[in-house]
């Protein structure tokens, strides 16, 4: 879209989040309120994009760093929305067209309304157009009042809920705080807007009937679903929009042919993809970059988290997988932490208690219990067996372990790294290794056993 410049408001406190971070870096489904935004507004290929920060503006300004074509504004001290839109005049001195504003805390703004929005502001040749919804419960949001009680009826002003009248509070249509204006002679006006309120705060939405009263067209775009244009400005209300967004995205993966057993505890982040098939049990986090399989199974109380598991895979309870892969027909858990880097190849099984940290388990490996495989790379068809530690670490720095294609480690034994243990080789029971084992060997360390007839009588003071 041509001459098209967007806004961003985000220098508010967010006093009623109580909070010592910005309102708009606090998350919904995995990501910060700020980035849900930023993201709908690149949808519309702005010309450009600028920030008003304010309230903790190094804190925002951080976390946004280097994200392609952004411009900030500091707004110092935070005197109203309408301040806040002031201070990008000369940052767009040269823009020419149509501002989208936005507000950083109103995260579920769909890219369509944003279309609708800049449409019917441009056929209309509006001064301004306000997207507005009609809900059940208004608390909270500035109300439309409109010239006469039909909604065919013409915008007259908007009133925030704190200097509303009686009458007013049950007006249903509310103001989404999103709009688009003609940039041509909207400084001048936004200036003539005054503090003249119970906030004593400069409202945008003043300039509303600042236009009315000037024979300005002011046009709206009243949402079908309102839930679009929640804003954010308590801890129940940034639940309540994770509950609507969690629900989308189970209901998108239902849709795609992914059984979810009980969606209202499926926590889900946006950008995670599952295949067709996959069952997922209740109370399973997908977080972050993860990617699914078709056909996995995954039980209650498991948490992926940037990991990517093949088709068939399946995952009992109880099971931490963060920044690791699991090949197709693979299967972990219960109870089993990847850590990152942990590379479970096709076939593999990774039982309970068992942590991985930079290792590799080879096709049809099999680690069945209590097990510490960390910096290691074991082969095709090893058996690790229970208690098996990798002992990595020597105090300075961290050293490889390296197990060859079918040898069979016994249990309790302790790989004292770096150290390599050759192909098909065995390791006895309780052995310490460290030195390197040859292809084919069997290493044992324990000495011969000794049986001390009569030591416990003797002990305890017996004949
Ligand atoms: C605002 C609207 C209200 C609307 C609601 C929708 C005003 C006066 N009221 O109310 O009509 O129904 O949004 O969600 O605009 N901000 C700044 N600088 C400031 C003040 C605010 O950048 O000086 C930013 C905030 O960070 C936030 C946005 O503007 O992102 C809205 O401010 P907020 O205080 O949340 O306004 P509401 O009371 O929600
Ligand atoms: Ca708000």
């Amino acid at each position: 879209m041509s001459d098209l410049h967007i806004v961003v408001l985000a220098a508010g406190k967010g006093t009623r989040m109580n909070s010592a971070q910005p309102k708009v870096l606090h998350r919904v489904a995995g990501r910060p309120l700020i980035d849900h935004v930023l993201e709908k507004a690149q949808a519309l290929a702005p010309r450009s994009t600028t920030v008003v920060v304010g309230h903790q503006a190094e804190a925002l300004m951080q976390v946004l760093d280097g994200r392609p074509h952004l411009t900030f504004v500091v707004q110092e001290p935070q005197l109203g929305t309408a301040h806040a839109l002031l201070t990008t005049e000369s940052a767009l001195a040269q823009a020419r067209g149509t501002l989208v504003l936005l507000s950083g805390d109103v995260p579920l703004l769909s890219i369509k309304t944003l279309k609708t929005l800049v449409d019917r502001h441009t056929s209309t040749a509006a001064a301004a157009t306000v997207v507005t919804a009609i809900v059940d419960d208004p608390t909270g949001y500035g109300r439309i009042v409109r010239t006469g009680s039909s909604a065919g009826e013409q915008i007259a002003r908007i009133v925030e809920e704190k200097d509303a009248t009686r009458a007013e509070h049950a007006i249903r249509e509310i103001n989404s705080g999103i709009y688009a204006f003609a940039l041509e002679g909207l400084f001048e006006a936004v200036r003539r807007v005054a503090s003249e309120n119970v906030q004593r705060e400069y409202y945008l939405p003043d300039l509303v009937a600042i236009y009315r009263q000037a024979g300005r067209t002011v046009e709206t775009v009243i949402v079908s679903n309102p839930d679009e244009i929640r804003g954010i400005n308590s801890r129940s209300e940034l639940a309540a929009v994770s509950t609507i967004v969690r629900q989308e995205k189970a209901t998108q993966l239902m849709d795609a042919g992914v059984t979810i057993e009980d969606p209202a505890t499926a926590y889900i982040d946006g950008d995670v993809t599952v295949g067709a098939d996959t069952i997922l049990h209740p109370g399973v986090f997908l977080e972050g970059r993860t990617t699914i399989g078709s056909g996995c199974e995954i039980h209650s109380g498991v948490r992926i988290v940037d990991s990517q598991i093949g088709d068939r895979v399946t995952i009992l309870n109880h099971c931490v997988i963060t920044g690791s892969r699991v090949a197709s027909g693979a299967s972990v858990g219960p109870f089993a932490h990847l850590r990152s880097g942990s590379d479970i190849r096709e076939g593999a099984r990774v039982g309970n208690f068992v942590e991985m940290k930079k290792a590799v388990l080879g096709a049809g490996s099999k680690a069945g219990h209590l097990s510490y495989l960390g910096d290691a790379t074991i082969g095709a068809k090893v058996n690790i067996g229970a208690g098996t530690i990798t002992c990595n670490y020597d105090g300075a720095k961290k050293n490889q372990t390296v197990i060859g294609d079918g040898a069979f480690i016994g249990s309790d034994t302790q790989l004292i790294a770096p150290v390599t243990v050759g192909n098909g080789a065995y390791v006895g029971s309780g052995t310490t290794i460290r030195e390197d084992v040859p292809d084919g060997s069997l290493a044992v360390s324990a000495g011969k056993q000794r049986n001390i007839e009569g030591w416990v009588d003797k002990k305890k003071g017996k004949k």
